[in-house]
């Protein structure tokens, strides 16, 4: 069942129990490639290019736009990789299952712990920016709702309820199966592009290059003051969160039909297609309006086409943000219960979490754990702290993903891989490399939450996970 364990790193998987499941216990095939890019954008378009572009412009000036340049670098070179290890162990668990296949129990504990982060709070964040746009609508047309329902403590409220209802909504739909909801995904999917597309075809007309000038005004690294960080790196710390999410097709490769193909068409296809699209949004946003008039609004977009004289096109992309942003929840949730689901599976988490429904195939209790944490933490937190510990739980799971590639190279060369990735350790060491740069470059305070969450993460493997996972099995 092990092999190659070591007393630091814990027992290793070998590829073949990666691939074998108990009966009862192993993903339906469903799923083909539309699906898969369809998950993928559905997980990358979001709160990112909506929200946080007036936040990348407030941290790096115009050069936001080559703050979306470098992040999008960086992971598209954690996509190869992923895409390469995706094709290769097609098993639920992304990350977390490659770690432990590469690098060991311990190692894939703590991406799993990191994972939690990723795709937990990433769904939490987007509840709650849904929801400051659906309460922005509701508002606008003279409703006031009780202030006390709209925002949790640390806003000055009780709790945010539209953002536990949005995330407790999507729950919903994915313990119908995942059929339905990835289907539904295509939909909003295609309702985020048409409105990015929308926003381009107004804004890129009205680009005036004054407005590129100072181009980098406050310089390339990331320099703290007064809390905030600031440069082209702090911007791309923040603007890393628009890119991710393509590993969430990653997180479904056992229930692909052809993993092979579909996966590597979903992964690489959908974050070329994003970073497309968010060079090309990035440049209208900037070249239309000064920067410093961008930087502080919550609907970037939104006021760059009221501020061209164009309110119904601005009304169009509030609206599309409103629809849609609720596909990325559901791509990020759909991903934290599969991680879940395989880490119960491997008896690190209680395995009475790992089963089934019988009729619709999903891992109902994993997905009712997941659905509620997720909405719960959406009512109480703040949007800005939620987001930046997201990225860095998703940094550490690309740097693992990377490594993990770049071992298995070594430790299992003549492994069947159905995509391989070009130049493996140079790909590998930009993807290390540019993720460690990143972390690097988010504020300290978060950098301090993210070792803390590690540290519960440990005891929690120490307490309950190493006495139940593959080691206490032998
Ligand atoms: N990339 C996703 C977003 O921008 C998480 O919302």
């Amino acid at each position: 069942m092990t092999t190659g364990d070591t007393i630091m790193l814990g027992p290793r998987k070998s590829l073949d129990a990666v691939l074998r499941h108990d009966a009862g216990q192993a993903l339906a095939k469903t799923l083909s490639w539309p699906h898969l890019i369809a998950l993928g954008v559905g997980a990358i378009v979001g709160t990112g290019i909506y929200t946080l572009t007036g936040v990348g412009a407030e941290r790096a000036g115009p050069a936001v736009i080559l703050a979306f340049a470098i992040a999008g670098a960086v992971c598209a070179c954690a996509a190869l990789a992923y895409a390469e290890l995706a094709t290769m162990i097609p098993a639920a668990g992304s990350a977390y299952t490659f770690s432990y296949a590469a690098l060991g129990e311990t190692v894939a504990w703590v991406v799993g712990w990191s994972l939690i982060l990723e795709y937990s709070l990433a769904c939490s964040t987007v509840a709650v920016g849904w929801a400051g746009y659906l309460v922005g609508w509701i508002e606008s047309a003279g409703v006031h709702l009780p202030a006390l329902l709209l925002a949790g403590p640390h806003g000055g409220g009780l709790i945010n309820l539209p953002a536990v209802l949005v995330a407790l909504g999507v729950m919903g739909l994915l313990l119908l199966g995942t059929r339905e909801s990835a289907t539904l995904n295509i939909v909003l999917v295609i309702v985020k592009l048409t409105a990015l597309a929308i926003f381009v075809g107004f804004a890129l007309p009205a680009f005036d290059a004054d407005n590129l000038h100072p181009f980098m005004p406050y310089g390339f690294g990331s320099v703290e003051s007064g809390g905030t960080k600031r440069g082209v790196m702090a911007a791309a710390a923040i603007v890393f969160f628009a890119f991710y999410g393509f590993d969430a097709v990653a997180t479904s490769a056992e229930e692909a039909k052809n993993p092979g193909r579909d996966l590597t068409i979903g992964i690489v296809g959908s974050m070329l297609a994003c970073t497309l699209i968010y060079m090309a949004v990035a440049v209208a946003a900037v070249g239309a309006l000064p920067f410093t008039q961008l930087a502080h609004s919550a609907e970037p977009l939104a006021l760059v086409l009221r501020s061209l004289g164009r309110p119904f096109a601005g009304h169009l992309i509030a609206l599309a943000a409103v629809i849609a942003l609720p596909s990325v929840i559901l791509v990020m949730m759909y991903g934290q219960s599969r991680i879940f689901f395989t880490m119960a599976r491997d008896g690190l988490l209680p395995r009475s979490l790992a089963t089934l429904s019988p009729r619709t195939g999903a891992p109902v209790r994993i997905t009712l754990l997941t659905g509620v944490s997720i909405a719960l933490v959406a009512g109480v937190f703040r949007l800005d702290e939620i987001a930046e510990l997201a990225n860095a739980g998703t940094l550490l799971a690309f740097i693992a993903v990377a490594a993990c590639m770049m071992v298995l190279r070594r430790t299992a060369p003549e492994a069947k891989r159905l995509f391989r990735c070009p130049a493996p350790f140079v790909v590998g060491t930009l993807a290390v490399l540019g993720c460690l740069y990143l972390l690097w470059s988010l504020p300290q305070a978060t950098l301090l939450r993210f070792l803390g969450w590690n540290a519960i993460g440990l005891v929690v493997y120490l307490a309950y996970g190493r006495r139940h996972g593959l080691a206490a099995q032998r």
